[in-house]
């Protein structure tokens, strides 16, 4: 799961480009992006095209419903569980046992359309409320429908009343790499995916690559897409390069070799269970991006 490209779910049109774009997961959007008169022909729209059209993508698809608080999540998933998707996006999570309340309801819809108990999977977003980042510790041990947690900063911006996120540098205020913070922190604890949030000025791939590589360098394994020209950048940027990959395969070797000690030595460098461990995740995200080690 590198990228996961965001499409309106009430345009066709958009819809029929979203599954083209190469993207490792799309997600379907009822949420922020379909205004409130839209959301009955969105469920239509996205449910018809997914039930069409998911054999001519490669990639996962995934919906993002309407927060719990609400009052739409269930004629969302009513709508959107029979087309079959393979995860649920959560917004405005507030803690881990919001994705239990989502597994609950997610279990039903999975009994009455004949689908394996378990079968799809939640992604929530986990720092759209001021409750939700001070949390985001609450996500370990929900259960194995949780494949990942990301952040965003738009809600949590109007939830805390910031006039912006970004200082005049381009750089996120402290509140917001606070929020960023926790979220590789809840997904190292819970031991899944860390996405990173979007990158709104599509035009921008200088400060978009930048981005990436910087998500990338601090343990985010993936990174959400408004735009399709992002999702080549995004599957660059987090696909172990073929050096770190052969570094990795040769210092998992190394530690074979040397019968599995606590510590080597490798060119006059010293490497230990950590160095392992990281080399291990590293091989990991290359086999899941189809690279052989
Ligand atoms: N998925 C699929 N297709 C998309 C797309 C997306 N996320 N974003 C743009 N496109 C399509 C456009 O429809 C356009 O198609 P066309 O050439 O057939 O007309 C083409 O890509 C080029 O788009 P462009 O003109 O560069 O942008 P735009 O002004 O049409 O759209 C946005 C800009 C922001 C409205 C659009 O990118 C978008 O809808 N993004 C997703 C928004 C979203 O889901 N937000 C919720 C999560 S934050
Ligand atoms: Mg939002």
């Amino acid at each position: 799961m590198r990228s996961l490209l965001f499409v309106p779910g009430d345009s066709q049109k958009k819809l029929e480009k979203a599954f083209g774009a190469g993207a490792d997961v799309v997600i379907v959007d009822l949420e922020d992006s379909i205004a409130p008169q839209n959301k009955a022909l969105a469920r239509d729209t996205a449910a018809r095209f997914i039930t069409e059209q998911w054999h001519q993508t490669k990639s996962a698809i995934y919906v993002r419903v309407n927060d719990l608080s609400t009052g739409l999540t269930d004629d969302d998933l009513a709508a959107l569980v029979p087309a079959g998707p393979d995860g649920i996006m959560l917004p405005k999570s507030n803690s881990g046992q919001d994705v239990q309340h989502l597994s609950a309801k997610l279990r039903v819809h999975e009994a009455e359309n004949d689908l394996p108990d378990g079968a799809i999977k939640i992604l929530p977003i986990i720092t759209e409320t001021a409750a939700g980042v001070l949390a985001a510790a609450t996500y370990a041990n929900v259960g194995a429908r949780l494949v990942g947690v990301t952040w965003g900063a738009e809600d949590l911006s109007a939830a805390v009343g910031a006039r912006a996120a970004r200082d005049e540098n381009g750089r996120y205020t402290d509140v917001f790499r606070f929020a960023r913070t926790m979220t590789v922190l809840a997904a190292g604890a819970a031991e899944v995916a860390a996405i990173d949030t979007i990158f709104p000025n599509f035009r921008d791939m200088a400060a978009f690559e930048a981005e990436c590589a910087e998500a990338e360098r601090d343990g985010f394994t993936g990174k959400m897409a408004i735009h399709p020209t992002q999702v080549p950048v995004i599957n660059t940027a987090f696909t172990p390069s073929t050096e770190a990959v052969k570094h990795s395969a040769a210092l998992v070797a190394a530690f074979e070799a040397a019968g599995n000690p606590g510590v080597v030595g490798i060119d006059g460098k010293m490497y230990d269970r950590p160095h392992l461990r990281l080399a291990e995740r590293l091989l990991a995200r290359a086999r899941a991006a189809g690279i052989s080690t």
